[in-house]
């Protein structure tokens, strides 16, 4: 009886989300707008929440996480950048341009699935593991890359780019953002628990002694301290943020600033009308400048580090040469008496 009543209920989940899902999909290949494929993908991660088995769900957090590894690891050997923009390229030659075994990069397995798979586990590459194992018998790195969609598999010993592996090659801008989001999560995930083992479950106290450090081994450092002894990655956190800032962190088309236009043309002309504070590379700025062209633009303040301040004067982008850019930092006070607008976007996280 109990369960009936489960299966009906999981019926009942599958066919809305069906439903839903296939209305997404409709609007989808009529407008082919971004609201309409964001649709098509909350409607498809609820049709798949229904349909998964509970019991196996490690068996897909295994699969996701091999995922990552995989493609994080692939990412900075520098794989995705020989393969050409149109063909394919063989296990071998890729092996070879990476100075790596030709088995550990992928190759079609002679051997039994099972022995396959426990000799992948006594390797301790079980990370690896993939669909790949599964459905094609080819291994390691390109295996799960294949299987998952990130790579294509042309024939049984080459592979081809798809249009995700292509945001993943040094070309693209895009590949930073795999990377950082790799530095700024997988990194600290990692050492959570002795973190946490070593500090007591509570949030951190202070500015350094924070889990972004501690996984890094330089615990009674700050982040930002750390990062300028980093170039690598302060390269990688700066073109990063700057990427986000300008694509998907909106700050126009939110508030309504109409007051903001009256009631600077009312005060002095000394008076600041906006403080971004962490302002970043000043999209922020430029886009409710651009929305509310009235505002006086020189009467806009730029603040962030020292070092996110120098960038911005050496981009020298004449959108904001009229913007006031100053180096603060936003534990101490803030040297910008009686801004009319003082803007805080995108930043609490960090500490
Ligand atoms: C995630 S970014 C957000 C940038 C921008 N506000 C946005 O919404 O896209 C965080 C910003 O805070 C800045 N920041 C971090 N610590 C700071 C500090 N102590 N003082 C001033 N700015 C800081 C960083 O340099 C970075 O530009």
């Amino acid at each position: 009886m109990a369960e009936d009543s489960t299966h009906v209920k999981l019926d009942q989940e599958l066919k809305a989300a069906a439903a839903e899902l296939g209305s997404a999909v409709d609007a989808f290949t009529s407008n082919h707008d971004d609201a309409s494929r964001k649709d098509i993908v909350r409607a498809a991660e609820m049709v798949l929440a229904s349909a998964r088995d509970p019991n196996t769900m490690w068996m897909d957090d295994a699969l996701e996480m091999s995922r990552l590894g995989a493609t994080h690891l692939f990412q900075v050997w520098g794989g995705f950048g020989h393969i050409p923009d149109q063909g394919a390229i063989s296990f071998a030659e890729l092996a070879q341009k990476l100075d790596a075994e030709t088995s550990l990069i992928g190759e079609l397995s002679s051997l039994p699935l099972s022995l396959s798979l426990s000799l992948s586990l006594s390797l301790s590459l079980s990370f690896f593991l993939s669909h790949s194992i599964l459905m094609y018998l080819s291994e390691r790195i390109v295996g799960v890359l294949t299987s998952q969609g990130t790579l294509q598999a042309v024939g049984a010993d080459r592979i081809a780019h798809t249009p995700i592996s292509r945001t993943l090659t040094p070309a693209n801008q895009l590949s930073t953002l795999y990377q950082l989001v790799w530095d700024n999560n997988m990194v600290n995930f990692f050492h959570l628990e002795e973190y946490f083992a070593k500090y007591g479950r509570r949030e951190p106290q202070l500015m350094n002694h924070i889990p972004a450090t501690f996984a890094r081994g330089c615990p009674e450092r700050r982040f930002f301290e750390y990062l300028a002894d980093d170039p690598a990655y302060l390269q990688r956190f700066t073109t990063g943020m700057n990427l986000i800032e300008k694509s998907r962190s909106p700050a126009s088309g939110i508030y309504d600033f109409s007051w903001l236009v009256d009631k600077a043309a009312q005060e002095p002309p000394e008076r600041a009308v906006f403080v971004d504070v962490g302002g970043g590379s000043g999209q922020a700025i430029l886009a409710i400048h651009q929305e509310y062209p009235q505002l006086p633009i020189a009467r806009f303040v730029l603040q962030d580090r020292r070092e996110t301040i120098d960038a911005v004067v050496a981009e020298d982008n004449p959108l904001l040469q009229k913007v006031q850019k100053l180096a603060t930092d936003f534990f101490h006070d803030q040297p910008v008496k009686g801004t009319l607008c003082l803007c805080t976007k995108f930043f609490f996280f960090f500490f």
